[in-house]
């Protein structure tokens, strides 16, 4: 095995949610209601996404937030009134579930001024993270508790010591809208490639592969510099894949994962409401009722 002169053999601790964007994909729903704090079943989105980088130890989450949007940063603080009513009922579940919020990790925050990109998002994070490798985990989506992602990309980060991505398997028509990778083969397992390209939403005639790239990134602190001298590029944004496309092109290693577990994507309707079925046909609480229902009203759509 090969290490980069970069690789500390620590793993990132710190966590990036950028959250600022306009969602306009979920309008008008997200007029006034940021899109990560729309709820699949009775948690928001960012909870599952705050849960997930707990679960990977990750316990210094810094939201990047925007005009509209502090509503968000809200849900993990302490709620004394409603903890005391809920005291009062003697509902402990309830009382457990809402104290778990503003337990499950040290919440910090800044301003994107403006949606300038993902990128641009990214950028604004630089003087929290310092000089460490971190993780960007993006508002919108995430991944099945039981098929955890984060932790084989951070272990990964902390031995290569550059860019470490996650890739889905998409069907050949769909690569026009992902992030596509060109990649090969590499020394860190059957499910770990080489990344030697990236090309945003290419036709099916012109994609590399047919991998995906998801929500999740473990990039190197070098990442901040690349982004300040990255120009506007696809929508007139700040892209994170330009920045990255950079580090690659200077020698930066970058990795992908292939992850073979379940992805939410809740950053549109059809994607929140399968999210929304497939996690509450999962619950032990209602799961068991939601679906016989289900099965029925598939059988009998008008009833
Ligand atoms: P999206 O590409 O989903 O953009 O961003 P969006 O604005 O949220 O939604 P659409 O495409 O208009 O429907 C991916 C993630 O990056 C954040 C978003 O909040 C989302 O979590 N983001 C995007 C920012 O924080 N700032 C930006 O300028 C752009």
């Amino acid at each position: 095995m090969t290490t980069n002169a970069h690789a500390s053999g620590r793993r990132a601790v710190k966590a990036v949610i950028p959250a600022a964007g306009l969602a306009t994909r979920f309008l008008p729903a997200t007029k006034a209601v940021p899109k990560e704090l729309l709820p699949v079943v009775d948690r928001p989105v960012l909870q599952y996404i705050v849960e997930e980088a707990a679960a990977a130890g990750i316990t210094d989450v810094l939201l990047v937030t925007g005009r509209g949007k502090t509503s968000m940063v809200d849900h993990f603080d302490r709620r004394p009134d409603v903890e005391a009513r809920l005291e009062e009922k003697g509902d402990t579940e309830r009382l457990a579930a809402v104290r778990r919020t503003s337990e499950l990790a040290d919440i910090y925050t800044c301003r994107q001024g403006e949606p300038l990109g993902l990128g641009h998002a990214v950028g604004v994070a630089a003087s929290h993270v310092g000089d460490s490798a971190f993780a960007v985990l993006l508002g919108d989506e995430f991944v099945d508790e039981e098929e955890p992602l984060l932790p084989s990309m951070l272990d990964l980060q902390a031995r290569t010591g550059g860019i470490v991505l996650a890739f889905l398997e998409v069907e050949p028509s769909e690569t026009s809208r992902y992030g596509i990778a060109s990649v090969s083969p590499s020394e860190y397992g059957d499910d770990v490639v080489q990344v030697t390209g990236l090309v945003e939403k290419p036709s099916p005639a012109e994609a590399p592969s047919n991998l995906a790239v998801l929500g999740r990134y473990v990039l190197p602190p070098t990442i901040f510099e690349a982004i300040n001298h990255t120009k506007p590029g696809s929508g007139g944004e700040i892209q994170l894949t330009d920045a990255m496309a950079a580090l690659l092109n200077d020698g930066t290693p970058v990795h992908g994962i292939i992850y073979r577990g379940h992805r939410y994507d809740t950053g549109m309707p059809l994607g929140y409401l399968q999210a929304v079925v497939q996690l509450a046909v999962k619950r032990p609480d209602l799961g068991a009722e939601f679906h016989a229902w289900l099965t029925e009203f598939v059988g009998n759509p008008k009833g």
